[in-house]
């Protein structure tokens, strides 16, 4: 099959800069957490972009935002494409950006070629990806999955004691022009293109990774108990000091955990003391740890190392240890029949490819739950994100956002042959007409 369109890539730049002003800062990075005002502005700007083109716009009850392309046949589930748009503090402009406003391009790009697609084609921008704002992470897509927003996700609270719910439903109110829809499916197959935030693409000089899995998952809320005390004068021998116990132990950990696996991974990114006063031994330490690996039982396993160290540490200090399991993403495999119309597209254009495991976490993992999902990967400077400095080539970004528009083209015209996945409404019409 010849690609009969290729996407703006000129327009798909622009709209990186224009995205990336909104919580852009001196440094380049950008941040624009979930469910901010600077969140809020972005979904409107992007409303209104798809408004003027006469697509429709819905957001669901966690506010993940949809722009839909009608297609030939409007009762079929749609085929996905999409990322997200919230950044972490310290983020990139292309982390979840680039995804998601690709995906738009893809669907101009065809708007304006008039090519129609058998489904309908609807771009998604998934509500709170990146969790550093709201725990835990990918908060849109695992509601989408379940169908239900779980509780312990409305009661989170940011640093500042924000309740999620609160910075949810002025999200929603900020935007009455998307109409709202329920959570959920059905979906035909979902695709996303995103950085891969890692150095093999770049040091391979590979502009196209084809992801055939996500690694594992889980993040640790770690509290460690001892007793406040003067600074001055608690002897050594008294102290009951969770900060002591927590360094012990966090040092024994980086010298076990990652030295002796490559795949591993062990990060605290959050650490604080309680009262945090300069002149009082601390009474209380805590801090998250996120483990990372793409075998399950390894990651088990160094959950449980992790258990025991610290309750080692603890008691050698005098303190207790709680450890909560906030949020366990198991590693997953992407759908092999997406993962060839990634590799057909890149060989028809002659462009290299290689096939890649995502050591970072995304929203596709969630939504290969319930339908086919694969993700495109393009090569990102040093392999750095989180990070201000992150930098794609703007070459780089504009094929991705091309394998992302024939991979999608592929994938939809196979729908020709498939039985059909028909949306809720749909069956819902076949159940009052019988
Ligand atoms: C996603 O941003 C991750 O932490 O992998
Ligand atoms: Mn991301
Ligand atoms: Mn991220």
């Amino acid at each position: 099959m010849k690609p009969v369109v290729s996407i703006n890539g000129q327009r798909l730049m622009q709209r990186l800069d224009e995205f990336a002003a909104i919580g852009g800062g001196d440094d380049l990075g950008v941040n624009r957490q979930a469910l901010t005002k600077l969140d809020r502005q972005s979904r409107s700007i992007l409303a209104r972009i798809a408004l003027r083109r006469d697509f429709e716009v819905f957001q669901d009850e966690i506010a993940n935002l949809f722009v839909r392309r009608r297609g030939k046949n409007n009762t079929r589930a749609p085929f996905m494409i999409g990322s997200h748009l919230d950044t972490q503090p310290t983020g990139g402009r292309f982390d979840g950006a680039l995804g998601t406003l690709a995906a738009l391009e893809v669907l101009e790009t065809l708007e304006d070629a008039g090519v129609e697609t058998e489904c309908p084609l609807e771009m998604v921008a998934w509500t709170n990806e990146e969790g550093s704002r709201f725990s835990p992470g990918s908060m849109g897509s695992q509601a989408f999955v379940k169908g239900v927003i779980p509780p312990e996700i409305l009661a989170a609270q940011d640093g500042e004691g924000e309740p999620m719910a609160r910075a949810l439903a002025d999200t929603l109110t900020a935007l009455p022009e998307a109409q709202r829809r329920p959570l959920g499916g059905p979906l035909q197959g979902y695709l996303e293109l995103h950085i891969e935030q890692g150095p093999i693409l770049e040091n391979e000089g590979i502009p196209i990774g084809v992801v055939t899995a996500v690694q594992g998952t889980r993040w640790l809320q770690v509290k460690v108990t001892g007793e406040a005390g003067h600074a001055g004068t608690t002897l050594a021998g008294s102290r009951r000091d969770p900060m002591r116990a927590a360094t012990t132990g966090l040092a024994e950990l980086y010298a076990a955990i990652m030295p002796a696996d490559e795949e591993a991974r062990l990060t605290v990114g959050r650490f604080s003391l309680e009262p945090g006063s300069i002149n009082a031994v601390p009474a209380v330490a805590l801090f998250s740890i996120d483990i990372r690996h793409p075998d399950p039982d390894r990651l088990d396993r160094i959950e449980a190392t992790i258990g025991a160290t610290l309750r080692q540490a603890a008691e050698a200090n005098g303190c207790t240890v709680d450890i909560a399991c906030i949020l366990d993403m198991p590693s997953t495999m992407f759908a092999e029949s997406l993962l060839t119309c990634i590799e057909q597209a890149a060989a028809e254009n002659g462009v290299k490819h290689r096939r890649i495991v995502s050591r970072a976490f995304h929203d596709a993992l969630f939504i290969s739950r319930i339908a086919p999902a694969a993700m495109i990967f393009v090569p990102c400077r040093n392999g750095v994100s989180h990070n201000a400095a992150e930098f794609v080539e703007p070459e780089f970004c504009i094929l991705g956002a091309d394998m992302l528009l024939h991979a999608t083209l592929r994938a939809v015209a196979e729908l020709e042959d498939r039985p059909e996945i028909v949306t809720t409404a749909t069956a819902e019409m076949a159940v009052s007409n019988a």
